[in-house]
């Protein structure tokens, strides 16, 4: 069975020396009384396993004749299932999800020490789960001290993370294929939500007919909170209350992002609520978008992070000093950081699995070179907060930010997420060309098909 998730056991595998890596899923967090919120896995855990349950553990062997992949999973258990639906459980952890062992989870930490005798190195992630730290380490002291049975324990403890987050960094063609599903379902949700937006309405419905699309064309989840921010609450770089009443002379941005096969979209886009834009938001927006253009223009292969951020900030300096925001020549405002109360971010971060994917932006002190298969963002901004002080008057109020996810291939770079329109006639030309509030009339939605048997 050979799948993407044994492909990638395969490639890890082949980069750890001879030791034993372990790894938990992730917690299950309690919301409120006994509810408890949704569960998402471990993207580490997810990306090596598959396996999306709670309350499991890998592991994986190398030695030099030798590679083994175990589950430890929650097991079958009729009463339980009765609430909860059926497990995989221990026979599905084999037949399905590719382990060559698997055992009921309550036997992980009897069973651990036998996997971790006499190996010399131990995989275990360090300064996130503190619990399973003390653990597994736990387990290793206690092999130690049966040095007269002749029985020792891993010596040397290496965080997985450096060849997990180094693999995650350049995107598989199955995984790119993923990810331009996610962008295409996350487009779908801004073209409704474009075309959902009038004057008088809540941020809060403009999220819900982001996130309806999304999951209505199949994402797993979004990939973080929504943002609708109307007028000046799109200063607020992570606002997601939602709850302002959006004017009719107020520019509105959204941030979001459909999950699909764990891998996360992430677009924003910032449209004038009329569906016209009006003095000062054009001039703003039209700043944001040039910055944003060469901020991609920039993306190839060789060239750096730094490059690509420093595009887009050259730019963004350019049109505060031409504003009349910031007064200088546009080196000095780069160089003296003059424009930070406006622009307090990075041009953009890598995407894949978390939104703000793991993975070095340097490497020793140098920033990174992009090459074939990475996947970043390009989202400068400008902010212009009403609690500002150094916001011209004219000016408060205004927030506006532009955000494509970016694909590096061979010969320079793709854009997932190009079809979604942001030059200003095309913005006003989609929103002017159909109401989505037509598209939801239940007629549209065609005849109910009943999809479970009887
Ligand atoms: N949605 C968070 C970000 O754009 O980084
Ligand atoms: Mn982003
Ligand atoms: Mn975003």
């Amino acid at each position: 069975m050979d799948t993407i998730f044994a492909k990638r056991r395969r490639r890890f595998l082949a980069r750890m020396q001879e030791g034993v890596a372990v790894f938990r899923s992730a917690p299950v967090c309690r919301r409120n009384g006994d509810v408890d919120h949704p569960y998402r896995q471990d993207s580490d855990f997810h990306y090596l396993t598959g396996f999306e349950e709670p309350g499991a553990y890998a592991v994986f062997e190398k030695s030099r004749d030798r590679r083994r992949f175990v589950l430890f999973v929650e097991p079958e258990d009729p009463e339980q299932d009765v609430w909860t639906g059926r497990k995989v459980g221990v026979d599905g952890a084999v037949r399905d999800y590719g382990a060559d062992e698997a055992f009921p989870n309550r036997e992980f930490l009897d069973r651990l020490p036998d996997l971790l005798l006499n190996r010399p190195r131990l995989y275990l992630a360090f300064g996130r789960d503190p619990d399973f730290e003390r653990e597994v380490l736990g387990r290793v002291e206690t092999l130690k001290s049966e040095a007269r049975k002749g029985h020792h324990g891993p010596w040397e403890v290496v965080d997985p993370r450096v060849i997990l987050w180094d693999m995650r960094l350049r995107k598989t063609p199955a995984e790119v294929a993923s990810l331009e599903r996610a962008c295409e379902v996350t487009m779908a949700g801004f073209e409704a939500a474009m075309r959902a937006i009038r004057p008088g309405m809540r941020e809060w419905e403009v999220a819900a007919v982001l996130e309806f699309e999304f999951r209505r064309r199949g994402a797993s989840r979004v990939s973080f909170e929504t943002i609708c921010a109307a007028g000046a609450n799109a200063a607020t770089l992570h606002y997601v209350a939602n709850r302002s009443r959006m004017g009719a002379g107020d520019l509105v941005l959204m941030d979001a992002g459909a999950e699909v096969d764990f891998l996360a979209a992430d677009i924003t886009r910032t449209v004038p609520v009329s569906g016209r834009f009006t003095e000062p938001g054009r001039t703003v927006y039209s700043w944001v978008l040039r910055a944003q253009e060469a901020a991609i223009a920039t993306v190839r292969p060789g060239a750096t992070y730094r490059e690509v951020h420093e595009a887009g900030l050259r730019v963004l300096c350019e049109g505060l000093r031409e504003m009349g925001v910031v007064k200088g020549e546009t080196r000095e405002i780069m160089e003296s950081g003059a424009y930070q109360p406006f622009f307090m971010h990075r041009i953009g971060h890598w995407l894949g699995a978390d939104v703000h994917d793991v993975g070095p932006y340097f490497r020793g002190g140098e920033s990174i070179r992009l090459e074939p298969g990475m996947v970043l963002t390009v989202e400068p901004g400008l902010y212009f907060s009403d609690a500002n002080p150094a916001a011209p008057e004219w000016a408060r109020g205004i927030g506006v930010r532009i955000e494509d996810d970016v694909l590096v291939t061979r010969d320079g770079r793709r854009v997932l997420t190009a079809r979604l329109p942001k030059a200003v006639e095309d913005v006003e030309r989609f929103m002017a060309a159909g109401s989505w509030w037509e598209g939801v009339r239940p007629a549209s939605i065609g005849r109910v098909r009943r999809t479970t048997s009887r």
